[in-house]
C-alpha cells in the first residue's frame, strides 16, 4: 500500500514525504519534482505553452504509475481535481490530508521561487486562491483516510504523528 500525502500547494506535502520515507523506509515519489524532470521545465512554463489540461493529463498517468509501486508520494495540490485521479485515490487506504492554514500557506507560496514554479499562484490574486483552497478542503477531506491539521508544526512532529496514525490503523 503506498502513502499518499494530499493537500494544498504550500502545506509541506514534499518535505514531510521525504522525512517520513526515511523513517518508514520506503521509497519517495514527489510528483512535481518528477513530472518537473520529465517536461525539462518548471511547471509554470509548461501551463503557458501546453495549458493546464495537458499537465493535468499527464499527472493523472503518472499518479496511476506511481500507484503501482508501495512508496510514499506527494502530490501536487490539484491532483484532487480530476475525477478518474478522485477515484483512485478513494481506493487507497492511506490517503492523508494536511489540513494547513490559508494565511500561513500564502505567505509560503505568494513570493520568490515558491511563486514562480506554481503556475496557480502565478495567475490568481489572494483571494481567487483562497476561493480555489476552500473549494479543493472539501475534497481532501472527502478523500483522505486522515486528516492533520498542520500549524506551524515543525515536519519532524507531523511524521511522527502520521506515523502513530500508521500504528493505530494497522
Ligand atoms: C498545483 C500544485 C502544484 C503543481 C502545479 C499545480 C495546483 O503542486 O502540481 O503547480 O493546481 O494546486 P504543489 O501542491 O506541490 O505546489
Amino acid at each position: 500500500m503506498s502513502i499518499i500525502l494530499i493537500g494544498f500547494m504550500g502545506v509541506g506535502k514534499s518535505t514531510v514525504a521525504k522525512k517520513l520515507a526515511e523513517e518508514v523506509n520506503l521509497p519517495v515519489a514527489d510528483m512535481d519534482d518528477i513530472l518537473t524532470q520529465q517536461l525539462g521545465m518548471i511547471i509554470t512554463d509548461f501551463f503557458e505553452m501546453q495549458g493546464e489540461a495537458a499537465f493535468r493529463t499527464l499527472e493523472t498517468r503518472l499518479l496511476v504509475e506511481l500507484l503501482k509501486t508501495d512508496q510514499i508520494i506527494a502530490t501536487g495540490g490539484g491532483v484532487i481535481m480530476n475525477k478518474e485521479n478522485q477515484e483512485a485515490l478513494q481506493a487507497q487506504s492511506k490517503v492523508i490530508f494536511l489540513d494547513g492554514d490559508f494565511d500561513l500557506i500564502y505567505s509560503r507560496i505568494s513570493s520568490g521561487r515558491n511563486a514562480e514554479i506554481r503556475p496557480i499562484v502565478r495567475q490568481k490574486s489572494k483571494e481567487s486562491l483562497k476561493e480555489l483552497f476552500d473549494y479543493r478542503q472539501k475534497i481532501y477531506q472527502k478523500l483522505a483516510d486522515y486528516t492533520l491539521r498542520v500549524s506551524g508544526q515543525y515536519p519532524r512532529e507531523i511524521v511522527e504523528e502520521i506515523i502513530k496514525w500508521l500504528e493505530e490503523s494497522k
